[in-house]
């Protein structure tokens, strides 16, 4: 059975409650019954507990600006992220901790301790000052998980350059979209990669990617990753080369005023093409520094473990700048997580006694598929704390994280949030609250999120409504910082909502219960999340409908049991192809397009697609039927009969 689908009865019925273990709540870092009465009475000061553990070069005046927008985190400060990273642990003790641990994919590994990636990171920063970066310049990094990643995110912060990271994964296509769109100039990447053992050219996508940008490239650095000495041309520079050009410079850290912006990363929403977020310095550093400390736990003596990609904002906030603002251990890992064997994972947290795992539920089912035998062959005693993050994860797969990977004594924590977010924004605070498998929980201590009708009313527990923020938050992105108001900024797409005179609306449906617990229910716009990653179904068929042979196709979401859901193409071709030869040619067009991770699960050929008299693509009606539920009513359907044929085409693939 889908996995979405499994237990949502469970999940929205009163389910099981289980309490934090008391060995856990003893230590948490955030134990206090009083935590959300105290932010909600303090609101917003109390967000100054998260301002206060960063380093300011200025102090700031205010938590937060006026009543009124704009709104203005931290106002007056003045701060550098890289130095709140790295410069302040040294002097704290920590100079020789590792800071950050590499797992590469061929069995390699890498440590670096705050005083080895202060360095690197100085000497980086120095190179891309000479290529000629300057403050607000932005770089874009297009690497896999290597060590050069977060290094060039860090020296990118230290002069006050944002860095825009495009997931390596992504075709050539997607970074001269993404290069374009931001007016990058710079650009960082490596020779190639290793994928199931099989190199990837990662230079050749991004050769690619430059020909077809607007303008141009005036620098590219190259990591070598391969140990192949690709050669470079003009305007090209080997990383290693430039280190050692500058072996030994320091840089000062440049301060940033608190809002101004420190990285920005595209995602996926209703158009064509993914827009740009871009997110704070001092709000954001903020916010997830807080949520690292009070929803992950960490301590700075901890080796955390996030396993998602930098390539995405979930390795940003909890790969990068979180755990390394409080000074911790990250753990970074290039490999699969079935290589060489099944039981990888468990073997790397067993090796490097990994205290905090932080993954996704698409992962989680794919392990339970795998079997418990794999976490038993090692000790996974280390563990404090387990997360998920990216999808609804289903009850069944909560359990079996709680009992054969936590041992029953390590809280789980499901937490909601986006790109858009910055950080976490509803989920247990572990040390505080009693957790329900299958639901997030309450908005963290000083969150304002409601779930509410289409008329911006809360909804009565049990009921579905959509998911706002009503209150502004340190991770806000910059548009609604600087947005004359919110409301402008981020205007609702339901009608109704327009007289909910302050919201921030995530497209997310939820329902509550008594206790004022979250139960995500999936998107309401045109975005489909496929084992975590967010795919816009516009970018995807405008993919499809360029290859020659296809009249018309309409993308929506599907049952998919690993990753929560799939997605499902239909399409309809033109006389004369065969759907075969299609099938393939669509694979590619969306590999050249997107990258391999977008190709559909199911490709289903009809003759028409179900339309509305006014010619609009039923879509809800195509995820019915790709869900084999009940198709309700049809009425306004122009061509009914095309139903029958659809239904029994998606039979046939799956
Ligand atoms: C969308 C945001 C947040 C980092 C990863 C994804 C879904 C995220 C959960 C969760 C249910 C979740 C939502 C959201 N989502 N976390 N714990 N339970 N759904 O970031 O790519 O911006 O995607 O992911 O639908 O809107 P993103």
């Amino acid at each position: 059975m889908p996995a979405d689908d499994e237990d949502m009865e469970t999940r929205l019925s009163a389910g099981e409650v289980i309490e934090p273990p008391t060995s856990f709540v003893e230590q948490a870092n955030v134990s206090q019954q009083t935590v959300y009465e105290e932010f909600a009475t303090e609101w917003p000061e109390c967000w100054a507990r998260a301002g206060d553990r960063l380093d300011w070069e200025t102090e700031y005046e205010r938590v937060l600006n006026g009543g009124d927008p704009p709104y203005r985190w931290f106002e007056g400060g003045r701060l550098n992220a890289c130095y709140n990273c790295l410069d302040r642990h040294l002097g704290a003790g920590r100079k020789n901790k590792v800071a950050l641990k590499w797992e590469g994919r061929l069995g390699e590994s890498r440590s670096y301790t705050y005083l080895e990636l202060y360095r690197e990171v100085n000497e980086f920063a120095a190179a891309l000052r000479e290529l000629g970066v300057e403050e607000d310049d932005v770089v874009t990094l297009y690497m896999p998980m290597i060590p050069e990643l977060p290094i060039a995110m860090l020296a990118c912060a230290r002069i006050g350059a944002p860095h825009s990271v495009v997931f390596a994964g992504f075709a050539a296509d997607a970074l001269a979209m993404r290069m374009d769109s931001s007016g990058s100039q710079y650009l960082v990447t490596c020779d190639g990669y290793y994928r199931r053992g099989a190199p990837v050219h990662q230079k050749n996508k991004a050769d690619n990617a430059r020909i077809k940008l607007n303008h141009d490239v005036d620098a590219t650095v190259v990591v070598d990753r391969l140990g192949d000495d690709t050669p470079l041309d003009a305007n090209e520079y080997s990383y290693r080369d430039l280190l050692a050009a500058h072996r030994g410079a320091e840089v000062d850290p440049v301060p940033r005023d608190a809002d101004d912006m420190l990285f920005l990363i595209y995602t996926s929403g209703t158009t064509g093409e993914p827009t740009g977020v871009r997110h704070t310095t001092g709000g954001y550093l903020a916010h997830v520094l807080w949520t690292s400390h009070a929803v992950l736990d960490i301590k700075p003596e901890d080796t955390h473990w996030c396993s998602a990609d930098i390539g995405w904002i979930t390795g940003h906030s909890y790969i990068v700048y979180g755990p390394l603002a409080l000074g911790t251990t990250t753990m970074l890992y290039e490999g699969a997580p079935d290589h060489p064997e099944k039981d990888r994972v468990w073997e790397l947290i067993d090796r490097n006694a990994v205290d905090v795992f932080y993954t996704a539920p698409t992962a989680i089912r794919t392990f339970m598929k795998w079997g418990e035998e794999y976490p038993q062959q090692h000790d996974l005693s280390s563990l404090r704390l387990l997360g998920t993050v990216g999808e609804p994860i289903n009850p069944r797969a909560w359990k079996w994280y709680y009992k054969h990977i936590g041992n029953e004594s390590c809280p789980v924590v499901d937490t909601w949030w986006q790109t858009e977010t910055g950080g976490m924004v509803v989920s247990t605070v572990p040390g505080v609250d009693a957790m329900k498998p299958g639901s997030a929980g309450r908005p963290l201590p000083g969150i304002g999120a409601e779930v509410v009708d289409g008329q911006g009313n809360p909804v009565e527990p049990g009921e579905a409504g959509y998911l706002v923020l009503t209150k502004p938050w340190p991770g806000m992105p910059l548009a609604m910082v600087e947005a004359e108001d919110w409301f402008d900024s981020r205007r609702p797409s339901r009608p109704a909502l327009d007289d909910f005179d302050w919201a921030y609306f995530s497209e997310d449906s939820a329902a509550v219960d008594e206790d004022g617990y979250f139960t995500l229910l999936g998107r309401v716009d045109d975005v489909i999340n496929v084992a975590g990653h967010r795919f816009g179904t516009m970018e995807i068929e405008s993919a499809i409908a360029n290859v020659e042979g296809v009249a018309e196709a309409a993308v929506v979401s599907g049952p998919h049991d690993l990753k929560g859901q799939g997605v499902y193409a239909y399409v309809c071709t033109a006389d004369g192809y065969s759907e075969a030869e299609l099938r393939d040619h669509i694979d590619d067009a969306i590999e050249t397009a997107i990258g391999r991770i977008a190709v559909p699960d199911a490709v289903v050929f009809t003759p028409d697609l179900p339309k509305t008299r006014s010619g609009k693509i039923m879509r809800r009606l195509l995820e019915s039927v790709a869900r084999g539920e009940e198709l309700g009513d049809m009425s306004a359907l122009r061509n009914p009969e095309v139903v029958g044929e659809l239904e029994s085409a998606v039979e046939g693939e799956n």
